[in-house]
């Protein structure tokens, strides 16, 4: 375990550069809630850190939303929905992490978080990256 430490590496992109500007500043924010967390910082500060992120979120959604509808992405309806989910996975899981900061991140929260970044938001983003490809 290194921390929960994320890369962006370049077979993440999904070929449109700010959509990529994002993703990237979405993990260096993920990674700053790890620093945090494992830090033990006060309370505020991680919270802080995590409603950063949690914005950060919400704003990257909207503008990745907004992109796809202009290129009427078939499948942007359950996109969405799956947006909507990790915006409230999010939420818990933060509550979760501050809770827990005074003994430091456990494992399965920092896996947890990793998981929410990596496999449903830079993974899943694969699907729309193929369709966009082939316009
Ligand atoms: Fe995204």
């Amino acid at each position: 375990m290194n921390g929960g430490v994320v890369d962006w590496t370049p077979d993440l992109s999904v070929g449109v550069p700010n959509l990529d500007a994002d993703h990237k500043k979405l993990v260096e924010l993920l990674n700053r809630v790890f620093v945090a967390a494992y830090a033990g910082v006060e309370e505020e500060v991680l919270a802080g850190v995590l409603a950063e992120l949690a914005a950060y979120t919400k704003d990257h959604f909207t503008r990745e939303e907004a992109h796809l509808a202009q290129r009427f992405y078939p499948d942007l309806p359950a996109h969405k929905a799956e947006h909507d989910r990790l915006v409230a996975e999010l939420a818990q899981i933060s509550r979760r992490a501050i809770d827990e900061r005074q003994e430091g991140m456990s494992a399965d929260v920092s896996e947890f978080l990793r998981r929410w970044l990596v496999d449903h938001i830079l993974d899943r983003d694969r699907a729309y990256a193929e369709y966009l490809k082939s316009l």
